[in-house]
């Protein structure tokens, strides 16, 4: 297969489209983000990358503390609608009913299936961005999302972010077992 070259650019597949929270002057602010990962298992930690512009950034600065809420498909408009508009010229706390927990500051989503509270472990200027380490505090799902007490990726039906197509996605079916599936090729 013969493939191009399309240069130095940001990419990967797939991005999970979440929505971090922070409180700024006291007040909740949501934006969408994409680049976000588990960086750390012991303690738990999550990665999140924002830019410098971000109200939701000031929130994290004021606080030390932050949400990743995961929306489900059925949330797209108001996701889409996180990335697109600021709060520092839109009041957008009125568009979720928030709750805190064990942090405190760090208000998360009801309606989102499932939430992180997490508080600052470091932050790294990268340049356009500002990667943000949180240590994950607590891990809230709801009960009808979940199989045997975990989460159940099909129940919560995360959204997809495809970039430079911004395009949303669905996951899609069951392909295997991991940790197994590489054992028929193991000697
Ligand atoms: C699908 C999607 C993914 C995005 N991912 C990121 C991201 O990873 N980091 C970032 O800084 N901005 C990202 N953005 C842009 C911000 O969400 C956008 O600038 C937002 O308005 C910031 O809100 P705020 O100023 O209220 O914090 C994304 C936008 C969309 C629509």
């Amino acid at each position: 297969m013969d493939k191009i070259s399309i240069g130095s650019k940001p990419l990967l597949y797939p991005l999970p489209a979440v929505l971090v929270g922070s409180n700024v002057n006291g007040k909740p602010n949501y934006m969408t983000v994409a680049w976000s990962s588990i960086v750390n298992m012991a303690p738990p930690m999550v990665s999140v990358s924002i830019g410098h512009s971000r109200h939701t950034l000031k929130g994290i600065e004021e606080n030390n503390t932050f949400s990743v809420n995961i929306p489900s498909t059925k949330q797209i408009a108001e996701t889409d609608y996180c990335g697109i508009v600021t709060g520092a010229g839109d009041d957008k706390s009125a568009l979720f009913e928030s709750f805190y927990g064990k942090l405190k500051t760090a208000p998360m989503i009801k309606d989102c299936p499932m939430n992180m509270e997490c508080k600052v472990n470091r932050t790294i200027d990268l340049g356009s961005h500002v990667l943000v380490i949180g240590e994950i505090i607590d891990i809230l799902v709801d009960l009808d999302c979940t199989h045997n007490g975990i989460p159940d990726i099909t129940k919560i039906d995360p959204m997809i972010f495809s970039f430079p197509q911004n395009d949303y996605f669905q996951v899609g079916k069951h392909i295997g077992k991991a940790f197994a599936a590489g054992k028929s090729i193991k000697k």
